[in-house]
C-alpha cells in the first residue's frame, strides 16, 4: 500500500485512486465593486449606515441650482416614490436632522480638481465634499455603486439600502472620458440616447460624441438647409426609414446630458463621408449633380467640392446652427478617410473649416488625418489608427486616444460575435481594459493626452439592444482606463468587480455581453 497525503496517487488494494480533493477556502468577497476604481479607498463592512425613511439629503442654504439638482438626483435615487427628502442646511444653524447625507461645496479643496470628491461614511451619516457640482455628482455615483443593486430597482418594495463605512478620495486621471455613438448608419431615437447617457453617468464618463452625419444619413435638423434631413435623413444602412433629431430634440438631449455632467460633442463629418449631404444639395458636388442616396457600408468614396464658394457657405450655415444650440466647447469636423481629394485640397479645406469653427467660438476636433494641417494649439486630434497624431502633440496640441484595436466598441469580441466588424481586431473585455493610453502611441506622452473615447460605429447595429451588446461591458472597461491611475488598475481585480455589476446592468435593462473572461455574479 502506498499512502501519501496530497498530489501523489493513493493506492488502496492495488487500485489507483484519484488524489484527495483539496478544497481551498473561498476568497473573501471584495469589499466593493466600484468602477472606475477610486484613487484612495478605506472601507469597513462591520460598521454600516442604514439608509431609511429617517435619512435626509442636505445641502447648504444658498447653494447653486446645480448643487441642489445633484441633491435632488440623489433623493430620487434613494426614495423614488416618496416625497422629496431634500432639506436645506444652514452652516450657522444646523437643521435638526437625524441621519443625513450632506453635500458640501468646498472651493478651496484644490487637490480635488474639477471632478474629484471626498466621501466620508459613518454609521450616523455621510459627508460628500467637492469643489464643483460635477465632483459631487461623481461622488453620488460612488455612493450608488456602494449600495446594494436593489437601488437600481425603483419599483422594488421594501428595499434594504445600506452603505459600508469608511473614506474615499477620488480624482480622474484624464479630463476627457467619452463615448461616440454613430447615429448616422442607423438612427437612435432620443430616448435610447438618454439611456446611454444614464449608463455613462454611472461610470463617470463625461463626453458624448454624436456622429451626426455620414454617407448613409444626415441626422440633425438644419433650418437653413431643410433638405439635409428631408432627403439626407430619409434612409439608413440596408435601406428603410432613417430619422433625425429636430433642433428641439437635440437641445433637449444636450440639456439632459448636461444634467448628468456630460458634454455633448456634435460631429459633422467632412469633406468625405458626405453622400447624404451631396444627395440633398446638388451644388455641393463639383458637377452639380446630386448622387443617389447610399445604403451600403463602403467608406471614402464621397467628397464635398471643397474649393467652391457654395461648400464654404454650406459649412458656415451648418457649423453656425449646430454651435448655437451646443453649449459645450467642441465641434468635431470628422476629416477621416478622404480618398477623392488631393492632399493639398484636403489640407486647405481643413484649415478653412478650422477658421469657421473658431469663429463660432468652438474648439475644433478632427480624426487623426487632420494632423498635418496647420492646426492651432487649441484644436484637438482624435487618434484612431497608428498615424501622425504625434505631429500635433509636438506642437503642443491635445490628443484624444481611441485606438481601433482597443477602444472601438464596434469590433467583434471574438470570431463568434454576430454583430460588429473585425477589420481592426477582435476586442475581448481584457483587450479593452489592459492597455495604457500614455504608452500606446509613440510620440504622444501622457501630458499630450486629453483622454480616451470609445467610438461605437453602427454599420451592423440596428436596435438599442444591438448598440448595448457591443458597448457593454467594454465601455465600462474604458471608463476605468480613463479615470483610474494605471498603478491602481489590475485586470484580475477589475474582472471580479465587473462580475459584480451583472445584477446592476440587468436591473437597468442594459443588454451586455457575458464574456467568459468575467466571473459574472447573477
Ligand atoms: C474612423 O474610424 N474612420 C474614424
Amino acid at each position: 500500500m502506498n499512502k501519501t497525503l496530497f498530489g501523489i496517487a493513493l493506492v488502496i488494494g492495488g487500485a489507483t485512486q484519484p488524489p484527495p480533493l483539496v478544497i481551498e477556502p473561498a476568497p473573501a468577497p471584495p469589499l466593493h465593486s466600484i468602477i472606475p476604481v477610486p484613487a484612495a479607498i478605506a472601507l469597513s463592512v462591520t460598521e454600516q449606515l442604514v439608509i431609511d425613511s429617517g435619512t435626509f439629503v442636505v445641502v447648504d442654504r444658498g447653494v447653486s441650482p446645480e448643487v441642489k439638482a445633484v441633491g435632488q438626483y440623489l433623493v430620487q435615487m434613494l426614495w423614488p416614490s416618496a416625497s422629496p427628502n431634500l432639506v436645506n442646511w444652514s452652516g450657522d444653524q444646523p437643521a435638526r436632522v437625524g441621519k443625513h447625507i450632506r453635500l458640501i461645496v468646498e472651493t478651496g479643496r484644490l487637490e480635488l480638481g474639477d471632478e474629484g470628491y471626498d466621501l466620508g461614511i459613518r454609521s450616523d451619516g455621510v459627508t460628500l465634499r467637492a469643489r464643483t457640482p460635477a465632483g459631487l455628482f461623481h461622488g453620488v455615483q460612488t455612493i450608488r455603486q456602494l449600495l446594494p443593486h436593489s437601488v437600481e430597482h425603483p419599483a422594488m418594495v421594501d428595499r434594504k439600502l445600506w452603505l459600508p463605512t469608511g473614506n474615499i478620495t477620488d480624482t480622474p486621471r484624464f479630463e476627457w472620458r467619452g463615448m461616440m455613438l454613430d447615429v448616422s448608419r442607423h438612427f437612435l431615437p432620443p430616448a435610447d440616447v438618454k439611456k446611454f447617457v444614464d449608463a455613462m453617468a454611472l461610470y463617470k464618463l463625461n463626453r458624448l460624441h454624436l456622429h451626426l452625419s455620414d454617407d448613409q444619413g444626415w441626422r440633425i435638423e438644419i433650418k437653413s438647409r431643410p433638405k439635409l434631413t428631408a432627403i439626407g435623413g430619409s434612409t439608413k444602412v440596408g435601406g428603410g426609414p432613417g430619422g433625425f433629431y429636430t433642433q428641439e430634440e437635440y437641445r433637449n438631449l444636450v440639456a439632459y446630458a448636461a444634467s448628468r455632467f456630460i458634454t455633448v460633442v456634435p460631429e459633422i463629418d467632412m469633406p468625405a463621408h458626405t453622400n447624404a449631404a451631396l444627395a440633398s444639395y446638388p451644388e455641393l458636388n463639383c458637377d452639380k449633380i446630386a448622387p443617389p442616396l447610399y445604403t451600403g457600408i463602403s467608406v471614402g468614396f464621397s467628397a464635398l467640392c471643397v474649393d467652391s464658394a457654395a461648400v464654404l457657405r454650406f459649412v458656415k450655415d451648418v457649423v453656425r446652427e449646430i454651435s448655437a444650440m451646443t453649449p459645450g466647447n467642441y465641434f468635431h469636423v470628422g476629416g477621416d478617410e478622404v480618398k477623392k481629394l488631393t492632399h493639398a485640397q484636403y489640407i486647405r479645406f481643413i484649415e478653412s473649416v478650422q477658421q469657421v469653427v473658431n469663429a463660432n467660438e468652438k474648439r475644433m476636433i478632427g480624426w487623426a488625418e487632420i494632423s498635418p494641417a496647420a492646426l492651432v494649439p487649441g484644436t484637438i486630434v482624435q487618434n484612431w489608427i497608428r498615424d501622425s497624431s504625434f505631429v500635433h502633440a509636438a506642437r503642443g496640441g491635445k490628443i484624444i486616444i481611441s485606438p481601433s484595436t482597443r477602444a472601438y466598441l464596434d469590433m467583434k469580441y471574438d470570431s463568434t460575435t454576430i454583430l460588429g466588424q473585425n477589420w481592426a481586431a477582435y476586442i475581448e473585455v481584457k483587450d479593452a481594459y489592459d492597455w495604457d493610453p500614455a504608452t500606446f502611441i509613440p510620440g504622444v506622452p501622457e501630458a499630450s493626452i486629453l483622454g480616451v473615447e470609445g467610438p461605437l460605429w453602427s454599420e451592423t447595429t440596428m436596435t438599442r439592444e444591438d448598440y448595448e451588446l457591443l458597448a457593454f461591458p467594454r465601455l465600462i472597461a474604458l471608463a476605468e482606463v480613463g479615470w483610474s491611475q494605471s498603478a491602481l488598475r489590475k485586470w484580475e481585480d477589475f474582472r471580479i468587480r465587473l462580475g459584480a455589476h451583472a445584477k446592476r446592468q440587468a436591473a437597468l435593462g442594459l443588454n451586455f455581453y457575458r464574456s467568459s473572461q468575467v466571473p459574472w455574479v447573477h
